[in-house]
């Protein structure tokens, strides 16, 4: 048998974490031994939170799960998915899928991914009360004053309120 350890990615722009990402990164964690949050972005757009800010913010958020080992978090700019996963040695992608659209928008990322390295995703099911959390949703909350406690790390929810209420 093998002794190749199985090493997932768990991708997305982390800006900023939600216990969703934390939900789906924690499970990960249970069924790989490794998982690496890559927290990919794109130089030219500027995000609500700077690259290290995000990782920053993954890591705490990790820690304060309890996931002591086998999990770590690397920030990539401007690479596809699909050269992370090589470089990092992963075979595979992880990600959480909310009812509703979320199918038909990574459908096509996971087809592409294996259509060009071979590289396969692993879809699961999103823990339904957080159904509704997404990074841009609690964002537009936290600005215009609503209470996003229970959706994001509380650390998280604090630096959203400091940097979008000013
Ligand atoms: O958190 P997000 O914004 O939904 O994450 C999307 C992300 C970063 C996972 C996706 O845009 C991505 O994989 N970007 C890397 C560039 C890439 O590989 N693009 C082709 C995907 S088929």
């Amino acid at each position: 048998m093998s002794e190749r350890l199985r090493r997932a990615v768990c991708p997305g722009s982390y800006d900023p974490v939600t216990l969703g990402h934390l939900d789906v990164v924690v499970r990960a964690a249970a069924l790989y031994d490794e998982v690496v949050v890559a927290v990919l972005h794109n130089p030219a757009k500027q995000g609500t939170f700077t690259v290290p800010e995000r990782v920053a913010m993954v890591e705490a958020a990790v820690a304060a799960a309890g996931v002591a080992t086998g999990v770590r978090v690397e920030a990539f700019a401007d690479r596809l998915l699909v050269d992370v996963c090589r470089d990092v040695g992963a075979q595979v992608v992880v990600k959480g899928v909310r009812a509703g659209g979320d199918v038909a928008y990574e459908l096509p990322m996971a087809l592409m991914n294996r259509h060009l390295t071979g590289v396969e995703t692993v879809f699961l099911p999103g823990e339904p009360s957080l159904g509704h959390v997404s990074s841009s949703l609690v964002k537009e909350v936290v600005r215009y004053g609503g209470d996003v406690t229970g959706l994001v790390p509380e650390p998280v929810r604090g630096a959203l309120e400091e940097r979008l209420r000013g």
